[in-house]
């Protein structure tokens, strides 16, 4: 799977992203809503974690890069629910939409212009009926992406996420939701 934008590509991950990818997710400004910033190993395993799912179901979260100078600039796509995490969400949702970009390339508008892209390829080849995003409650440059691609938030979907420590500020989570506009809901 390979998706172009007008800045973007989103492409499959190399083993030479993961060192970019660690130092994204080991920055604490890009982690500031996550209970812990991430470690090489974590960045390793969640890179081939996309892998498997890319072999699985033919879409996965991809490595971004920039066009014009081919910068790695982090993660976007999607994939479906662990099975653990769907469980402790109250409407169960299937398939979830999410990113992660280094922070120098934050507030140009690059993750919308990916997810869009994510988007109409779950209408059209998936034939996806919907798709999710979850974070937490005050992550509010997250859930700008999630209203400008066109999601709404619906409270019923709002849980605990069980990765997160019982009690921490970060536990929280609020689900939007986009439907296939050609099922015409
Ligand atoms: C969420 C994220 C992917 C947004 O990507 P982006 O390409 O900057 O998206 P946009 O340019 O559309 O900006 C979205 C919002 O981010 C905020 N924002 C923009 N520049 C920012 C900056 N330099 N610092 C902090 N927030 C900023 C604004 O609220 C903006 O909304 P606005 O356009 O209505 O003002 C990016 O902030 C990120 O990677 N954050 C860290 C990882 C993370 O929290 N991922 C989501 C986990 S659920």
């Amino acid at each position: 799977m390979r998706l172009e934008t007008e800045r973007l590509i989103l492409r499959p991950w190399r083993d030479a992203d993961k060192k970019p990818y660690a130092a994204i997710i080991g920055d604490p400004d890009v982690r500031r809503f996550f209970p812990a910033v991430g470690t090489y190993a974590d960045a390793d395993a969640g890179i081939e974690r996309a892998r498997q799912r890319l072999d699985s179901f033919g879409f996965s979260f991809l490595a971004v890069e920039r066009k014009q100078d081919g910068a790695f600039m982090g993660m976007l796509g999607m994939a479906p629910f662990r099975d653990e995490l769907r469980a402790a969400i109250p409407t169960n949702p299937a398939v979830e939409i999410g990113w992660q970009l280094g922070k120098q390339f934050w507030g140009q508008g690059y993750a919308p212009e990916g997810a869009r892209a994510f988007l109409d390829y779950a209408w059209m080849p998936l034939g996806l009926p919907e798709v999710v995003a979850i974070t937490y409650e005050g992550n509010w440059p997250s859930r700008r992406v999630m209203e400008k691609i066109g999601m709404t938030h619906d409270p019923r979907g709002n849980f605990e996420h069980p990765d997160v420590p019982s009690g921490h500020k970060v536990r929280p989570h609020v689900l939007y939701r986009i439907t296939n506009p050609a099922l015409g809901i």
